[in-house]
């Protein structure tokens, strides 16, 4: 048995509504999750909520209900929007699961027998919405140095983990293993953290009582970043089924934003060591959206929920214009203008306007049904053929990096190549000459290939854009039934099949 390609995303505080910056990691990790699903790999893909901690309970108490209520009523916020996102994860982990609670429970307890967790007191500072702990020294003007609100004096007897104990063996992992923490200057933060010298780590609350209490003490409950960094195993079955957890882990990669970085790179591959488990082969922190250059925030008001863009654009053009507008690792700016002009150009011009034109044509010059070509190549033809060949290689680099934009540039060079050979090729002039019509046939049949190509390639950016180019094109069997790169060599489009445009794939955006 292979061993999936395994995914995730950070687990999601249940305080608050999802947004399109929530969202974004979502779908980037969907669109991998397909792509390798795409190439005939087993996946799993692995997304949920991270429902305990001070920050939950205190919404929950906002709102007059207990911290279970508030999580079992925002958690089908998040559902929900993934539902409508075309989210593909195999798998929902909550918090609150009690498969969670008992393995979190179990992994903590065998730590604490190891020697690796100690009573000692904490005195600091505790930044609530961020659940962060911090020393004087890392405030900002008396402020959490991470997101600037109100920090809060936190003095109690706490269990402690002996983070200190892996700086040396993380940090030579981290100088060793190049791909272990990208973008590179994530890593590079990564590294020089660990060589100013790590502190051993507060992983319980005394004070608090939302959240898993600790087997060998039950007054105290697991610090809500302990518990939460756990789903990554409980969710297949660490401690519970050893076959299949052995299938899974470990992760191949864990996306997350850039603000989370520490517990990734640090406090978690410390708790693996501490219970020999193997590591992730990747930690990848992309960068944070800001709306209209402003950072998203409940009290500006710019908080844009996703249900409102796919409202106007769609789920694809969402996914797209996501996907194709920022370089991953990096902060990107959203604007509904940017969204709009992407929209036009790419997804009704490019891609909409051309699967209509080339299916229109085969409508209209042969009744809808793929001719078959002929094996006189012309120049255009080669050209459109090495076009094809080069695209898969180039999105399977850039997946294999995780540059999505580049992956969908490499895609969109391939579309303007076929509106290239559309325009030269000018099926409507060989069709006013009775004596060309083997060439009309060729070029016909050119164009509903290259189609086909296009369809398995933007499918899993654009589920629903691909299976309905795949419908249109007239196969009965589902597009996922295909596997690249077999799938996109050149000529398997069955001449005789029937093809039919269909409704506009993208209309134009005023
Ligand atoms: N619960 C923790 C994560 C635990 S993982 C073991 C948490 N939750 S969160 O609800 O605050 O979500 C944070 C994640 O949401 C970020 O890491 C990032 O993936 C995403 N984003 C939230 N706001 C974002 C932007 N403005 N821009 C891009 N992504 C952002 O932290």
């Amino acid at each position: 048995m292979n061993k999936s390609f395994y995914v995730t995303t950070p687990i999601y505080y249940v305080n608050d509504m999802p947004h399109i910056g929530t969202a974004y990691t979502t779908v980037a990790a969907d669109a991998l999750a397909r792509y390798h699903r795409l190439k005939g790999e087993e996946v799993f893909f692995l997304t949920g909520t991270d429902e305990h901690g001070q920050h939950v309970a205190r919404a929950a108490e906002r709102h007059g209900v207990s911290p279970q209520e508030w999580a079992d009523r925002m958690v089908v916020h998040f559902t929900e929007v993934w539902k409508r996102l075309n989210i593909s994860n195999d798998y929902f982990i909550r918090t609150t699961d009690p498969k969670h609670v008992e393995v979190a429970r179990k992994f903590i307890q065998l730590l604490y027998d190891k020697g690796d967790i100690y009573l000692d007191t904490y005195e600091g500072w505790y930044c609530v919405p961020d659940e962060s702990f911090w020393l004087p020294s890392q405030l900002v003007d008396g402020k959490c140095p991470q997101c600037g609100r109100e920090v809060e004096m936190v003095q109690e007897e706490n269990y402690f983990f002996r983070l200190s104990a892996y700086a040396d063996r993380l940090l030579s992992h981290i100088e060793s293993h190049p791909e272990f923490v990208q973008p590179e200057i994530r890593r590079n933060e990564v590294i020089s953290f660990i060589k100013q010298g790590l502190t051993d780590q507060s992983i319980s609350r005394k004070t608090i009582t939302w959240g898993i209490p600790l087997p060998f003490d039950e007054s105290q409950v697991m610090y809500v970043w302990f518990d939460a960094l756990l789903n990554y195993i409980s969710a297949i079955d660490y401690g519970l089924d050893e076959e299949r957890f052995r299938r899974t882990w470990p992760a191949d990669v864990h996306l997350i934003g850039k603000e989370i970085l520490r517990f990734h790179a640090i406090v978690w591959p410390a708790m693996l060591m501490a219970a020999d488990l193997p590591l992730p082969r990747q930690v990848f922190a992309h960068g944070w959206l800001t709306v209209e250059g402003e950072k998203m925030s409940k009290s500006k008001g710019n908080v844009i929920s996703p249900h409102e863009l796919i409202d106007e654009y769609g789920v694809d053009a969402y996914r797209y214009y996501f996907l194709r507008e920022f370089s991953f690792g990096y902060d990107g700016n959203f604007s509904r203008e940017n969204m709009t002009g992407r929209y036009n150009a790419d997804l009704a011009n490019s891609l909409g306007n051309m699967v209509s034109r080339v299916l229109a044509m085969v409508e209209r010059y042969r009744g809808g049904t793929v001719p078959e070509p002929s094996d006189r190549e012309e120049e255009p033809d080669v050209a459109l053929r090495e076009s094809a060949a080069r695209v898969f290689p180039e999105v399977d680099r850039s997946m294999e990096r995780l540059a999505f934009n580049e992956a969908l540039q490499a895609i969109w060079n391939f579309l303007a190549a076929i509106n290239r050979y559309v325009d030269e090729t000018a099926a409507w002039d060989l069709a006013k000459d009775p004596t060309l019509s083997r060439r009309l046939d060729t070029v016909l049949y050119n164009m509903v290939e290259a189609v086909r190509l296009t369809a398995l390639l933007v499918v899993p950016f654009l589920p629903a854009t691909g299976e309905g180019i795949w419908r249109r094109l007239g196969f009965a069997d589902p597009i996922h039934a295909h596997h690249l790169p077999e799938a996109a060599a050149w000529g398997l489009f069955p001449p005789g099949q029937r093809v039919s445009k269909g409704e506009p794939l993208f209309p134009r955006k005023k």
